[in-house]
Parts: C-alpha cells; structure tokens; sequence
C-alpha cells in the first residue's frame, strides 16, 4: 500500500487513527495551556497546528512527548496511553521531534548527531557492549549504514564530516530532521520546521517534508506559521488560539471559515470557495 492509499483509506471511515489526543487540559499556575484540546492524526497524514504566539502550539509537543503531564484528557499512539510516560519511554514507542529552537551538539559533526538519533537502537548498555564486542561492532556498523541513508535521503553529503555549529542555519534544521528519522520514528514532530529560513531553504525543507509523508509514509504533526507551508503541505489543518481548537478541517476548509479568517488568518488568506 503506498502512503497515499494510506491516508485514503485512514480518511473512511474506519480507519483507527495513530494518534488521539483527546480532551486534554494543562496549566501552569494560573496560566492555561491547553483548554480541552482533542484530535487525531491517522496514517500517512500530515497533520498541522497553527494558531497566534502562545496559543499552546509546542506545550501539545510537550504533552505528547512525555515533558508536561496534563491536568485532564487522554493521549493515546496505537495501542499505548502516553500519559505519565517519561519522555525516554515516549521516545522508544517512536515518537521522535524537532525543536522550535535548534537542539543540536553544534561541536559534532553532522554524522555524531545522526549516530546520537540512532542511539535508542543500541540494545546494550556500555558493559554488555564490552562483553558482546563483536555484536556491538556490527550494531555500529548497521548503525553507520542507516546514518549514511539519512544523509543521502536529506542530501547533506557535503556537510557530512563538518561541525553542525559551522553550517548554515537551514542546514542545521535539515540535520535535526535526520536526527529525529535516525531513531526510526512512528510519529514524527516539527516545530517550526522552516522558522527564520530564507525562500529557498524553506522551499527545500518543504519537498523534504513532502519526501517523508509520500516515500516513508510517516504521520507527521507540524507547527509552523508559514501559512503557504502550510496550506500547501497539509492533509489537516487544525487552528488553535488561547489553547482551544476554533477549527479542523482540510486547508480549504480552515481558509475559508469566517472565524478562522477573523481570529487569526487574516483577508490575505482568504480563499474564494
Ligand atoms: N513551562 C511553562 N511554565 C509556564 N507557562 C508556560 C510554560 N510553557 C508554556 N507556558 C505558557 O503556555 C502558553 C502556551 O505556550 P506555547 O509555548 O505552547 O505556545 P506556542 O503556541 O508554541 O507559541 P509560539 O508560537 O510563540 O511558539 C503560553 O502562555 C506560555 O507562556
Ligand atoms: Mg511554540
């Protein structure tokens, strides 16, 4: 089945969807978060979040991934309840991310922190490794290989042996992208993929984006407030503002909503239905 008959067939009816977010409610002493926030993301789909600064859109990441522990609702991937889980926990159910601010190790090269995503595969801890070298070389080595394929998927060959501190700024968040596919993730993160990237650099992260939804059919949760990103990209849209869902539905759907166009779009994004 390819991604796109994934996602036709995670849209009928009774496609059981990856992700459920449902009901849920944070606050941090007399500021709320989210105020019973509930979606789901099926296979294959690329999900996104849009909403005004501070409307809750990251603090939903930090839910999902184990961070914040939320007051009320229930989040659910697959078959597992994520809530009370440890991040670490989240993460070996294949749940990776990306950061609004760059998180990376600027000192190693673009390879050490692809080989760092990768770690979660490693079934040894440092003593096993030593007991069992001959099986830890070739865990190394099939981790080498795996890296190797990242770089050739996200085209970062050049840059590959350089410190990530060196590189340019969109080339930094393609590596936290192949840091994040280095764990093998289910579920994949992003926020603010391409904040503060030029034209250019935003155009190549968005055909990357499209590469992983088409060609590794991975359901994707992105935040952005590119507004063409995302009209473009998106299966879903859902819109936020002051940690509440005003609206979910496909980009169409969502730009031409009256309330929408007045909370938050504005006339430039208004579509003639
Ligand atoms: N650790 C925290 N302690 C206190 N308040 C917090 C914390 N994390 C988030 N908040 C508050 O929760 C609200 C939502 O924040 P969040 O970071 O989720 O917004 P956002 O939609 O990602 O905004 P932006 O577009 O600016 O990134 C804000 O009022 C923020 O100040
Ligand atoms: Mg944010």
């Amino acid at each position: 089945m390819t991604a796109t008959d994934a996602r036709q067939s995670a849209s009928t009816e009774e496609a059981t969807p990856v992700l459920t977010f449902e009901d849920v409610v944070l606050g941090f002493d007399g500021v709320t978060a989210l105020n019973g926030v509930s979606f789901t993301v099926n296979a294959g789909e690329l999900f996104a979040v849009i909403g005004p600064n501070g409307a809750g859109k990251t603090s939903i990441f930090n839910v999902l991934s184990g961070v914040y522990r939320p007051q009320q609702g229930t989040v659910r991937f697959g078959a597992e309840d994520l809530i009370g889980r440890r991040p670490h926990a989240i993460a070996r159910l294949g749940v990776a991310r990306t950061f609004q601010n760059i998180e990376l190790f600027s000192n190693l090269t673009v390879l050490d922190n692809l080989m760092l995503g990768r770690h979660l595969h490693h079934p040894y801890g440092v003593l096993a490794a030593f007991a069992w070298l001959g099986k830890a070389r070739r865990n190394e080595l099939a981790n080498r290989l795996a890296v190797e394929e990242i770089v050739d998927f996200l085209e970062l060959a050049p840059w590959r042996r350089l410190p990530v501190g060196l590189l340019p700024y969109g080339i930094q968040k393609r590596v936290e992208l192949g840091r994040a596919l280095a764990s093998e993730p289910k579920l994949l993160l992003l926020d603010e993929p391409v904040a503060g990237m030029n034209l250019e650099e935003t155009e190549g992260m968005a055909r990357f984006i499209l590469d992983i939804r088409d060609e590794l059919g991975l359901p994707m949760v992105m935040v952005e407030h590119d507004m063409g990103l995302v009209m473009d990209l998106a299966d879903r849209i859902m819109v936020i503002d002051f940690g509440k869902p005003i609206r979910t539905g496909t980009p169409r759907e969502v730009a031409t909503d009256p309330d929408v166009v007045r909370a938050y779009l504005g006339e430039e994004h208004r579509v003639t239905p």
